[in-house]
């Protein structure tokens, strides 16, 4: 099976069985932690961008969309997973209904939207699952305004946790699924799928191709306690990622972060170009 059917089973599986969207909610633990302070990150960057049509691409169950449409955006999502846009389309009926959000399938590499249609484009968690983005940022290029922005969040590659976890992928990969199916855990299909990182000079560069320059970004989720010894204190992690996150977007700490995430814009191809 080639990546993308794999991820596409994968993520049909989260929808289906609820998973996904209970990332989101409740108690916050190890794993939800991720998903909660990526989520603020992306809303802080974001600021004052949200607004005219806005595009999130991958984008699963919606969970971004109460993020947009309590500000001025009109929202589309899209996303490969049939079975995660029938979920949206359940948990957001009102917005539907509304005419103020609409969720669509299709691939990110081929979007169905005319050209410069958005203001702007957000892919949350995508990129890592794609072996060559090049094409689905070609289409965000396509798909924006002069000037549109582009917010874009990918495992840090840099960061020394994601390291450690490379290391003992052979071991996690014998134990993790006997240790998620004792503690239920449907995340543990993820193990299946291939995840690809970047750093800062990764993504500036595949941007800057494209005639992006960077306006703003953060790290989050800090592992000053390494994996898998932070399973053992998974609370005093999450107090020690939170007082940095508090501080001026991690740089300080970045080597710790396992999100980076990064605001561009887009300028004309005639005009100058700038990166930050
Ligand atoms: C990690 S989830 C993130 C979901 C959502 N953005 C969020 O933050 O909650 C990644 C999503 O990207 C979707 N996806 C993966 N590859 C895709 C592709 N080639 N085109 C469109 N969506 C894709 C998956 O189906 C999945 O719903």
């Amino acid at each position: 099976m080639n990546q993308k059917k794999k991820v596409t089973a994968v993520f049909d599986n989260l929808a289906w069985d609820g998973s996904w969207e209970k990332l989101y909610k409740g108690r916050i633990d190890r794993t939800t932690y991720n998903f909660m302070s990526r989520f603020r990150a992306v809303e802080e960057l974001l600021g004052s961008c949200v607004e005219g049509e806005i595009l999130d691409v991958g984008c699963g169950t919606g969970d971004l969309l109460p993020l947009i449409i309590q500000k001025t955006g009109n929202y589309y999502g899209v996303d490969i997973s049939s079975k995660m846009i029938e979920r949206a389309n359940v948990r957001f009926a009102d917005a539907i209904k509304k005419n103020v959000a609409s969720f669509h399938i299709a691939d990110c590499d081929m979007l169905p939207f005319n050209d410069m249609k958005f203001n702007l484009a957000i892919a949350v968690g995508l990129i890592e699952y794609l072996p060559d983005p090049s094409l689905f940022l070609k289409e965000v290029r396509r798909i924006l305004v002069n000037d549109g922005y582009f917010l874009v969040t990918v495992p840090y590659k840099e960061c020394i946790n994601l390291k450690i976890r490379k290391g003992l992928l052979p071991i996690i990969q014998k134990l993790y699924p006997v240790y998620a199916k004792f503690k239920n855990q449907s995340l543990s299909q993820m193990t299946n799928v291939r995840h690809y990182s970047y750093n800062e000079n990764d993504l500036d560069n595949s941007m800057k191709a494209i005639n992006f320059h960077r306006v703003d970004a953060c790290y989050t989720n800090f592992h000053i306690i390494p994996h898998p010894i932070d399973h053992l204190f998974p609370e005093l992690y999450i107090k020690i990622s939170e007082s940095i996150d508090r501080g001026r977007k991690g740089i300080k700490f970045k080597k710790f972060a396992s999100n980076y995430i990064a605001l561009f814009q887009k300028k004309p191809m005639d005009g100058s170009e700038r990166i930050n």
